[in-house]
């Protein structure tokens, strides 16, 4: 698709390029933050799987610029100008009947558009790919599914850091305040294999947060509505008050994704998130998988089946064997339903879509003025997986093997 039909296709992608960020996805951030005012009294902040980098420039441009957007930009002017007139037409100023009050416009537009800086803000952003520079922000290459990603992270969060020290004190280590995470994997097209690899992502990403948060601190990640999400709210609650999945107007309506907002993390008494231990589990999976095998009900052999023809005994399957005293035996039956299981801990999230409904719908195609300028990207891939594919592409003369003539 050329660069002026996925403008008129595609209105985020148009207006990314026209307000400079780097990728559609920052109005994704920007209207969560309208809904749930993800950046109040926020400085420390880790972004994952940020390239091109569109939601560290949102971060960096409101929490280290101090600029407002969207509804609280619109909030702030009106706050301002209500003190104007306040000032204004007080008791002490007040214009005498028949005379106007005069305003000076260009002070009071220059003062509408302070901005407020905050002070100590510290934002650390991970992908797998380079990142651009951006102003006040310090950003890594790494993978976020590796486990040498959690110290590199509080490394760069703390140059003090030391690893032995923070595996023996984990808790110093939680001083973050926000942790988002954008991730998603090249896309298959198989959803089932898509949603598995992003959940991979979210499992990741989810056990960084719980590493670094703070307790108050707040989670926003991408999801991909599979099947057995819900399951997936419930294990969020477990550590976080409020559990949100939430889908901006600038996410198309069809497709797959969404947002997971997960507010106050609020850890289950004696839960210490561990380095070595990710999500409380860490490497021991095999381990406890066969602790829970040794505490399953005691069975009996399954008795052995004789074959109709020869009248010979089959040996029966290798089971854990053991009769009660009384003789019986129990038999265990294979779970065939094993979703059935989860059943008493679903629990399903509240929904909330957000950005002014009036905005533009990701999912429609838009008239251009006929004098209308297609934009180039602000920030092209820097080094995406597929480069390579494209120069051996080119060389090859293209998609259909066309020798690229030079005309
Ligand atoms: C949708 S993009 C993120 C867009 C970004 N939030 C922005 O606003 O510019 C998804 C990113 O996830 C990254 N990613 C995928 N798997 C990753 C992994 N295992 N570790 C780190 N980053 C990963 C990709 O490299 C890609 O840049």
């Amino acid at each position: 698709m050329g660069k002026s039909s996925k403008d008129k296709r595609d209105a985020y992608y148009r207006l990314a390029k026209e307000q400079g960020w780097r990728a559609r996805s920052a109005f994704k951030l920007l209207q969560l933050d309208e809904e749930f005012n993800l950046f109040e009294d926020v400085t420390r902040v880790v972004d994952l799987c940020a390239a091109p980098g569109s939601w560290s420039q949102v971060l960096s441009r409101v929490i280290i610029k101090g600029e407002t957007f969207g509804r609280s930009a619109w909030q702030d002017r009106e706050a301002k100008f209500r003190q104007r007139m306040l000032n204004v037409f007080g008791s002490d100023n007040q214009p005498a009947a028949g005379e106007v009050a005069e305003i000076d416009t260009d002070t009071e537009a220059a003062s509408m558009t302070e901005n407020k800086p905050r002070r100590d803000v510290k934002i650390v952003a991970i992908d797998l790919q380079p990142i651009s520079p951006l102003p006040g922000i310090i950003t890594l290459r790494a993978d976020i599914t590796h486990p040498a990603t959690v110290p590199l992270l509080l490394k760069a969060l703390d140059p003090e850091y030391v690893h032995e020290e923070a595996v023996k004190h984990p808790q110093a280590s939680h001083q973050v305040d926000l942790v988002i995470s954008d991730g998603a994997p090249d896309v298959t097209g198989l959803h089932d294999l898509d949603i598995y690899v992003q959940s991979q992502l979210l499992f990741a990403a989810l056990n960084l947060a719980l590493c670094v948060l703070k307790p108050g601190g707040k989670f926003v990640a991408k999801i991909f509505r599979g099947r057995n999400v819900d399951l997936l709210y419930a294990q969020l609650k477990i550590f976080f008050e409020k559990v949100y999945v939430a889908k901006p107007r600038s996410s198309r309506a069809s497709s797959v994704e969404a947002f997971i907002v997960c507010i106050n993390f609020q850890p289950p008494a004696g839960y210490k998130a561990s380095l070595e231990e990710p999500l409380g589990v860490g490497n021991r999976l095999p381990e406890i998988l066969a602790e829970r095998q040794s505490l399953l009900p005691v069975t009996a052999p399954v008795a052995p089946l004789q074959n109709s023809d020869s009248g010979a005994w089959d040996s029966a399957p290798a089971r854990p064997q053991t009769a009660d005293k009384d003789g019986i035996f129990e038999v265990e039956v294979e779970d065939l339903a094993p979703v059935d299981r989860y059943q008493d801990i679903r629990w399903v999230a509240p929904f909330v879509a957000c950005g002014d409904l009036s905005a533009f719908d990701s999912d429609a195609s838009y008239k251009l003025p006929d004098d209308h300028v297609s934009l180039d990207p602000i920030q092209p891939p820097t080094a995406p997986p597929y480069k390579r594919a494209l120069e051996l592409r080119r060389a090859h003369g293209g998609a259909y093997g066309r020798k690229a003539t030079g005309n």
